[in-house]
């Protein structure tokens, strides 16, 4: 890896309690080293207050798993960019499989989310990735290209650094079923190469992480190939103990 700081980031998805991410943090936070690779909680929306309140003293920092575009206005259900400024969250995932799947969310609505996290000093986690039904019919590449050029269209070249990428397959996430070192190697070193055709310095410094059943066991192996620059876990990092050992083998 070149001097780019890993990302060990926790995405808990529509799990934990305000109550269960105090406990979580409480035996969490004292396994997080205080130098080395940055680590990010992801918790639901409304753990996002306390989870900030129990990092701020810590390594670790607070991310939220999406937000809408505009400011404010009448989106029922919605939170948006300055309200999650408010409480102090320096981050935001984009796009998770699950969001464009469940949630129908669009390359277009991505674009502009990207720009509008980026404007709020937010840092955009985006992520990418194919189902089993492209990579097995050989559209891996062109899926990956379509989606880092759709969603990163509106971010100038001197901006891209300040942009995360995580790379996920759907068919890895939650299945159990990681992507092999030489898989995740190869797609992230391929948008790494996209990133490249628009700047090289932008390619050198931005952070590219692989998702999908990431554990204490492979995370290791992982995060030591050349282009792969942490990791975006879900299941695992539910787990104070688990998500530690992963920061650890990073
Ligand atoms: P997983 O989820 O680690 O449970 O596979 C990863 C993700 O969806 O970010």
């Amino acid at each position: 890896m070149a001097d780019r700081t890993p990302i060990l980031a926790a995405n808990w998805k529509m799990n934990k309690t305000i109550e269960e991410t105090e406990r979580f943090l409480a035996e969490f936070l004292p396994k997080v080293p205080d130098s080395g690779p940055e680590v990010v909680i992801c918790p639901p929306f409304l753990s996002l207050k306390t989870a900030v309140e129990h990092c701020m003293q810590s390594h670790a920092r607070v991310a939220a798993q999406n937000m809408h575009e505009q400011p404010d206005g009448a989106y029922t259900g919605e939170v948006s960019a300055p309200m999650l400024q408010e409480l102090g969250v320096d981050g935001v995932i984009l796009g998770h499989s699950e969001r464009r799947q469940y949630f129908n969310e669009s390359d277009d609505a991505l674009a502009r989310k990207v720009l509008v996290a980026l404007d709020a000093g937010l840092e955009p986690i985006l992520c990418v990735g194919e189902s089993l039904t492209q990579r097995e019919s050989g559209e891996t590449e062109a899926l990956l290209t379509r989606q880092v050029a759709a969603d990163l269209a509106g971010v100038p070249d001197n901006r891209l650094a300040g942009v995360v990428i995580a790379y996920e397959p759907i068919w890895a996430i939650g299945t159990g079923r990681t992507a092999t070192t030489e898989q995740a190697e190869e797609a992230i070193a391929l948008i790494r190469g996209l990133i490249e055709s628009r700047s090289a310095e932008a390619a050198a410094a931005i952070r590219i992480l692989y998702g999908g059943s990431v554990k204490p066991e492979n995370a290791e192996e992982l995060v030591s190939q050349p282009d792969v620059d942490g990791a975006l876990v879900g299941g695992a990092s539910l787990d104070p103990e688990d998500f530690a050992a992963i920061v650890a083998a990073a």
